[in-house]
């Protein structure tokens, strides 16, 4: 399952992303934002971080204007590496050595075309076993 949120600066592109799921049969659980209004990112950030913290879903996509607002939010939280990417080569490689569970874009930043590939990208790159990269994973919530 995968956790949705957005803000009114995301609410365009997550529509594409949604159609993107739809597309591939991909379960997701939508947690808003549901249009162009004017609302706080750190709202959507918050419940898509919960919802992976709780183990309801496993990764998320946040999508704020520059995604920069709503990923800072979502990496507050303890477990949470969301890696904000505009590009195929980021998105793979930090689900190959960061492990991230959430990919946050820019709805202002990134077109539709490249976003649908970043999520391609980011939800069928795994994790890389090797141990430097568990160790440096394990290593970012240590005090
Ligand atoms: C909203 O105008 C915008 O500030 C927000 O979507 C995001 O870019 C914040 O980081």
């Amino acid at each position: 399952m995968i956790a949705l949120g957005c803000d009114h600066g995301g609410y365009e592109l997550m529509q594409e992303v949604i159609a993107y799921l739809d597309e591939k049969g991909l379960e997701y659980k939508n947690f808003g934002c549901g249009s162009t209004d004017a609302v706080d990112y750190p709202i959507y950030a918050k419940k898509v971080a919960k919802a992976i913290l709780s183990k309801e879903c496993e990764k998320g996509i946040l999508i704020c204007g520059t995604g920069i607002g709503i990923s800072i939010t979502a990496n507050r939280f303890k477990g949470i590496r969301a890696a904000l990417c505009s590009d195929c080569f980021s998105a793979e490689a930090t689900r190959q050595h960061n492990d991230a569970n959430i990919l946050a874009m820019g709805g202002r930043v990134v077109g539709p075309g490249l976003a649908v590939k970043i999520v391609d990208t980011f939800l069928n790159t795994e994790f890389s076993n090797a141990e430097r990269h568990m160790n440096r994973v394990k290593a970012i919530d240590e005090e």
